[in-house]
């Protein structure tokens, strides 16, 4: 369809995505073989009946079951060339991507082996398919405060790599406050600061977000409709909600992509932008997060184009780096 070739072709940023979400079947079963780990699936069909998901915590196990055959730089890097090169066929132009290295560093994976292959793709990446990107690493939420401290004191050195701290995994009863004190000292050690909320969790956990950990986005946030001197508050300030549609209906935060409120917040003017969040789980990149939006609510040209510049906005380009997009 035309409109689908009018997706393609605007330049897009991806601001919401777990690098250990893009791990392809094929990929994974690759890896596995190399580094001599079984897994619990026979074969590539057999893994994707599995990713069948009634809400988050369904599909955090499965994810980092996934995750667990990563053992190598080598295997991080191939993993990220994989994202990066599946992008550029999608037009995408810049990417502010998670990792997390916990679920590496529990199974004694060493921290530098997961960053340095992570960031080595994302510097050839640059260099060969001219996708610019900023690396964002993310804590456990479920984890406790005093492994969050650890991983921080890992990042120190990498100051240079890592331009932010977020916070992810299982978000109701793992509130914001809980990591207060580790975002803290994340902001006075020079990190931006971003946090999921408002996901499965109440629109206080995006208050929290804001006053405790000082973040420059909301990673979801589509819960802050409940709460209109909350939608007030970011829509002053601009704050923006990184949205990641069929993630949100792959985990039944919406029954159905028709019902998504993306409209009343465009209307609010909501500062919001798509992603595709896990999207070798959840059935798709960005184009087929903007398409499956476009059709679900009829969107126009000139809506979805306003969504394609709004990650421009959002993202932590220069402004300078920018004008060439809006
Ligand atoms: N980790 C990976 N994807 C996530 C999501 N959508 N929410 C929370 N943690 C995640
Ligand atoms: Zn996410």
């Amino acid at each position: 369809p035309e409109m689908l070739s009018f997706i393609q072709g605007l330049p897009k940023t991806e601001l919401h995505l777990h690098i250990e979400g893009s791990f392809e079947p094929e990929l994974m079963f690759k890896i596995a073989k190399r580094n001599n780990i079984e897994i619990k699936y026979a074969n590539v069909d057999e893994i994707k009946q599995a990713y069948s998901f009634n809400n988050l915590q369904e599909f955090l196990d499965i994810y980092y079951a996934g995750a667990s055959v990563l053992l190598t730089e080598q295997d991080f890097y191939d993993l990220t060339w994989a994202y990066l090169t599946k992008v550029h066929e999608q037009n995408v132009k810049h990417v502010e991507i998670f990792f997390d290295p916990q679920t590496h560093t529990d199974r004694n994976v060493p921290f530098e082996f997961v960053l340095n292959g992570i960031y080595n793709a994302l510097e050839d990446g640059q260099k060969q398919l001219g996708i610019s990107f900023r690396l964002i690493m993310s804590f456990l939420r479920h984890l406790d405060e005093a492994s969050a401290f650890k991983t921080l004191e890992q990042a120190l050195p990498h100051k240079d790599k890592i331009v932010a701290v977020g916070l992810d995994s299982s978000e109701v009863g793992n509130p914001p406050s809980k990591f207060q004190r580790v975002f803290e000292k994340a902001l006075n050690e020079g990190f931006l600061t971003v946090a999921h909320a408002g996901e499965e969790g109440p629109s206080e956990y995006i208050w929290e977000a804001l006053d405790l950990l000082k973040v420059t986005r909301i990673d979801h946030g589509n819960r802050c409709l409940d709460d209109a001197d909350l939608v007030k508050r970011l829509v002053d300030q601009q704050t923006p909600l990184t949205l990641c549609p069929l993630s949100n209906l792959e985990l039944k935060v919406i029954q159905d992509l028709k019902e998504y409120a993306l409209p009343t917040m465009m209307e609010h003017n909501l500062l919001v932008t798509i992603n595709s969040d896990d999207p070798a789980y959840f059935g798709g990149y960005m184009n087929e997060n903007f398409w499956g939006i476009t059709k679900a609510l009829n969107l126009s040209k000139v809506q979805i184009a306003e969504l394609a510049k709004n990650g421009f906005k959002a993202s932590w380009l220069s402004e300078q780096e920018k004008q060439e997009f809006l």
